[in-house]
C-alpha cells in the first residue's frame, strides 16, 4: 500500500487526473476556482494536491489563512516547476491534482499546462474577456499534446442580459463552455479572507451548489475527454 498518500481514497477511487486553470486574462477567478474545486474533490473523497504555480501565491495565502484547507497538500512552484510537482503528487497517490497558473503569458506556461488532463478557462462576462479568449485557446492548442479545455463563466449575475449574451457569443464563436457557472457571490472573497471555502461557511448556499455542479461536469469531462 505504500506511504501515507498511497492508500485508496476514502469513499471512492478514481483514475488520477490533473486539472489546470488558465487564462491570458487576470482576475477572472482562476485561483478561486482552483481552491474551491480542490475542496469539493477532497469532500468527495478524492486525494487532492494543490499546485500553486503563480508567484502571486493567491492559493497559498488562501490556504494559510485558516484551517479548512489544511488537510490538502500544497506545492509552491513556478510554471516551469509544475510538471515535476504534478509527477510527484501523482506518484504520492493523489487522485486529483489542481494547478493554478499566472493570469498572463508568463514564461513556462506551456510547461504548466503540459501535464493537464483538462484545462478550465474561467472568464467574466465582459468584452475584454471575450477578446482574450482567442489568445488562451491559441496557447492551449499550441501545446504539443493539447488536453480538452472548457470555458466557464465566472462572476456573472444570474440571468443577466450580459451573461446570456456572453454565453451565446462564445457558443457562436465556437468556444465550448461548461453549463455550470460560478455566479458572483461575496462568499468567495469572504472565504478567501478566512481560509475557508463556501462548502465550510455555507454548505447549503448557492456557491456550494455552483461548485458542486462544476465539479460534476469536470469529472464527467475527465471520465470522457472530448
Ligand atoms: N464568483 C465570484 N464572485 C465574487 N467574487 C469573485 C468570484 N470569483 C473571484 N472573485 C474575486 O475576484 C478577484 C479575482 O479572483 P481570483 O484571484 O480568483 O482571479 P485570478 O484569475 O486567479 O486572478 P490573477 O490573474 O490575479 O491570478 C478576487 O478578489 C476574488 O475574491
Ligand atoms: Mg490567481
Amino acid at each position: 500500500m505504500g506511504g501515507t498518500r498511497g492508500r485508496m481514497a476514502k469513499g471512492r477511487a478514481t483514475t488520477p487526473k490533473t486539472v489546470a486553470l488558465a487564462t491570458m486574462k487576470g482576475g477572472s477567478g482562476k485561483s478561486t476556482l482552483a481552491v474551491c474545486l480542490a475542496a469539493a474533490w477532497a469532500g468527495a473523497g478524492e486525494r487532492v494536491t494543490l499546485i500553486d504555480g503563480d508567484r502571486q501565491r493567491s492559493v497559498t495565502r488562501w490556504r494559510a489563512a485558516g484551517e479548512a484547507l489544511a488537510t490538502i497538500p500544497l506545492v509552491e512552484t513556478d510554471p516551469h516547476g509544475v510538471p515535476e510537482a504534478v509527477r510527484l503528487a501523482l506518484a504520492d497517490g493523489a487522485t486529483r491534482v489542481v494547478v493554478d497558473t499566472p493570469g498572463f503569458r508568463a514564461a513556462g506556461m506551456e510547461d504548466a499546462l503540459s501535464r493537464a488532463d483538462a484545462i478550465l478557462v474561467p472568464l467574466k462576462p465582459s468584452p475584454v474577456d471575450f477578446e482574450v479568449a482567442a489568445d488562451t485557446v491559441e496557447l492551449i492548442t499550441g501545446l504539443s499534446h493539447p488536453p480538452p479545455h472548457r470555458f466557464l463563466l465566472t462572476q456573472s449575475v444570474r440571468d443577466s442580459v450580459v451573461a446570456r449574451h456572453m454565453r451565446s457569443e462564445m457558443i457562436a464563436a465556437g468556444y465550448t463552455l461548461l453549463v455550470a457557472e460560478m455566479l458572483h457571490r461575496v462568499v468567495y472573497p469572504e472565504a478567501a479572507l478566512m481560509g475557508a471555502t463556501p462548502m465550510t461557511t455555507a454548505p447549503r448556499g448557492g456557491a456550494a451548489r455552483d461548485i458542486e455542479a462544476i465539479r460534476a461536469e469536470v469529472d464527467a469531462l475527465l471520465a470522457n475527454p472530448v
